[in-house]
C-alpha cells in the first residue's frame, strides 16, 4: 500500500490551478442513466472516487446491476439509485460505503422513492440472503415513479441530487422542499435542463421538477466538471500557512465566502482578480471560531484543513462540527505532533496556538482529514509519514506531482 513522505518547514511559491469537482462530477456521471446516449464528459478529475464512478457505470449498463463490491467503497454509488430505478423499474443495491465520518443513515432517500410510488424491501445484515454481512435493498416501481411534494427531514446533498434525478424520468411534477442548496445541486440541474430537463429553484431550498414520464433525455449538451471548491479552499489555506507567495488558477470565490470570511478574520492576506486569488502566508494568524453548516455556510469539507490552520493562530479558536458526528477523530494525530488541542465532545474542539509541529506518522484519514494531514505534515519540522494514501488520491488528483511544483517535498513511496 503506498504512502506519502513528507518533509516539512518549506515554504511554497508558485502557480497552482484547481482541478475538476468532485462531487459536482459523480451526480453528473450518475445521470447519464437518464439519457438516450452517453453525454460528453469534460475535465473530470483523475481520482479514484470518479474511476469507481466509471466501473460502477459500465457494470450497471451492462448488467443492469450495481456491483456491490465497488458500492460499498463509496457514498456516492447511491446517486445511481434514483437513476437506474426510474428507467429499469427496480434496483438493488448495498447500503453505500465512503468515509468513515458518522452513521450516514440512508433514510432520506428511501423515504422520498417510496413516495414517488416505489416498494422498497431491506435485507438485513445477519439474512441468509445478505452478501458480506452489509444491509442491502431491493426497489421496484412496477407501476412507474410519481412526482410528490416532499420535505426533506435533514437538507442532504446527494438525497437533493438523487431524487432531483428520479424526479426528472417520473410522472407528473414533484416538488423537494427543504433541499440542499450547494452549488453542485445548481450544477447538475443546468446539465440537466441543457439535455431537456425540467428543474426550477436548484440552488434553493425548495425545487420544482417536471417529469418526463420516462422519456430519457437527449445527451446534446456535454457536462463540464467546474472547479473543486474544496481543493480551491484547501490550498488557499495552505497557502496562508506556508506560502511566499501562491497563485490559485480557477478559485470559484463565490463558493467560498463563509471560508474566506473566517481567513480575513483571522488574519490571512489573500487578493482576487477575476478567476484566480494570490495569497502569502500570514505570520501573524489570530484565532478564529468556525462552525460547519449547510452551504453557504462553512463547509464541513474544509474543517480539518481549517483545524491545522487554527493551530498556528494565536489564542483559542473552537472548531464546531455540526454535520457529521464522526469528523474530528482525525485531531488526535495534531496532538501528537505537538498541536494543544481538546476534543469537548463528538461535535466541538477547543485550539489553542500557536503551536509548532513535530513529525509524525499519519494513519486512516477520510477525504478531507487526509489533505489536513499533508498540511500539518508540510509545516512539521521533520519528515512524517502518511498512510492509507488511497483515501487522499480518492478526492485530490495527483496532489503529490502538483504539490511538488510549488516547492514541497512529498513523496510517494
Ligand atoms: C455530501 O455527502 C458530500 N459527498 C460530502 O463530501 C459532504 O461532506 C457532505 O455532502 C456535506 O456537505 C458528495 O457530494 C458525494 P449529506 P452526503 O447527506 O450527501 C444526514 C467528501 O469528502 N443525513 O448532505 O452524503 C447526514 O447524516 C464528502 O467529498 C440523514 O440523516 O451528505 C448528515 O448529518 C464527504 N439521512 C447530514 O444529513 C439521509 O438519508 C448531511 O449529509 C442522508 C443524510
Amino acid at each position: 500500500m503506498a504512502n506519502f513522505i513528507v518533509k516539512g518547514g518549506k515554504f511554497l511559491e508558485g502557480e497552482i490551478e484547481i482541478g475538476g469537482s468532485k462531487n459536482a462530477a459523480l451526480p453528473a456521471m450518475a445521470a447519464s442513466l437518464l439519457f438516450k446516449n452517453n453525454p460528453e464528459f469534460r475535465n473530470l478529475p483523475k481520482i479514484e472516487d470518479i474511476f469507481r464512478m466509471g466501473e460502477l457505470l459500465k457494470k450497471l449498463r451492462e448488467t443492469k446491476e450495481i456491483d456491490f463490491e465497488v458500492a460499498k467503497k463509496i457514498r456516492a454509488s447511491i446517486l445511481l439509485v434514483g437513476p437506474a430505478l426510474a428507467r429499469f423499474g427496480k434496483i438493488t443495491f448495498p447500503h453505500p460505503g465512503g468515509c468513515v465520518i458518522g452513521a450516514r443513515p440512508i433514510d432520506a432517500f428511501l423515504d422520498g422513492w417510496k413516495a414517488m410510488g416505489a416498494a422498497v424491501k431491506e435485507i438485513p445484515p445477519d439474512s441468509s440472503k445478505s452478501i458480506n454481512s452489509i444491509p442491502f435493498y431491493e426497489l421496484s416501481a412496477p407501476s412507474g415513479l410519481k412526482g410528490r411534494d416532499y420535505t426533506f427531514r435533514v437538507p442532504s446533498v446527494t438525497g437533493t441530487e438523487g431524487l432531483m434525478m428520479t424526479a426528472v424520468l417520473a410522472s407528473g411534477s414533484t416538488i423537494l422542499r427543504n433541499a440542499a442548496m450547494e452549488p453542485e445541486i445548481a450544477h447538475l440541474a443546468y446539465f440537466l435542463n441543457k439535455n431537456g430537463a425540467d428543474i426550477k429553484g436548484a440552488g434553493t431550498h425548495t425545487i420544482n421538477i417536471e417529469g418526463s414520464g420516462g422519456a430519457l433525455l437527449e445527451g446534446k449538451y456535454p457536462f463540464s466538471a467546474p472547479p473543486d471548491r474544496i481543493e480551491a479552499g484547501s490550498f488557499l489555506i495552505l497557502g496562508a500557512l506556508l506560502a511566499k507567495e501562491l497563485l490559485i488558477k480557477n478559485f470559484a470565490a463565490e463558493e467560498l465566502t463563509a471560508l474566506t470570511g473566517a481567513l480575513k478574520e483571522a488574519g490571512a492576506e489573500f487578493n482576487f482578480d477575476k478567476n484566480f486569488i494570490s495569497v502569502k502566508r500570514s505570520p501573524a494568524l489570530k484565532a478564529v471560531n468556525v462552525k460547519t453548516k449547510e452551504y453557504p455556510g462553512f463547509a464541513t469539507d474544509l474543517q480539518a484543513p481549517f483545524c491545522v490552520l487554527a493551530t498556528q493562530a494565536k489564542g483559542a479558536s473552537m472548531i464546531h462540527e455540526t454535520i457529521f458526528e464522526g469528523r474530528l477523530s482525525y485531531i488526535e494525530y495534531l496532538n501528537k505532533m505537538g498541536a494543544k488541542i481538546t476534543l469537548c465532545d463528538p461535535y466541538r474542539a477547543i485550539v489553542n496556538g500557536p503551536t509548532p509541529l513535530r513529525a509524525w506518522t499519519l494513519e486512516r484519514p477520510d477525504i478531507r482529514a487526509g489533505l489536513a494531514f499533508i498540511l500539518a505534515a508540510l509545516l512539521a519540522e521533520g519528515e512524517s509519514k502518511i498512510g492509507n494514501i488511497y483515501q487522499i488520491d480518492r478526492g485530490y488528483e495527483a496532489i503529490d506531482s502538483r504539490l511538488r511544483s510549488i516547492g514541497a517535498a512529498i513523496k510517494r513511496i
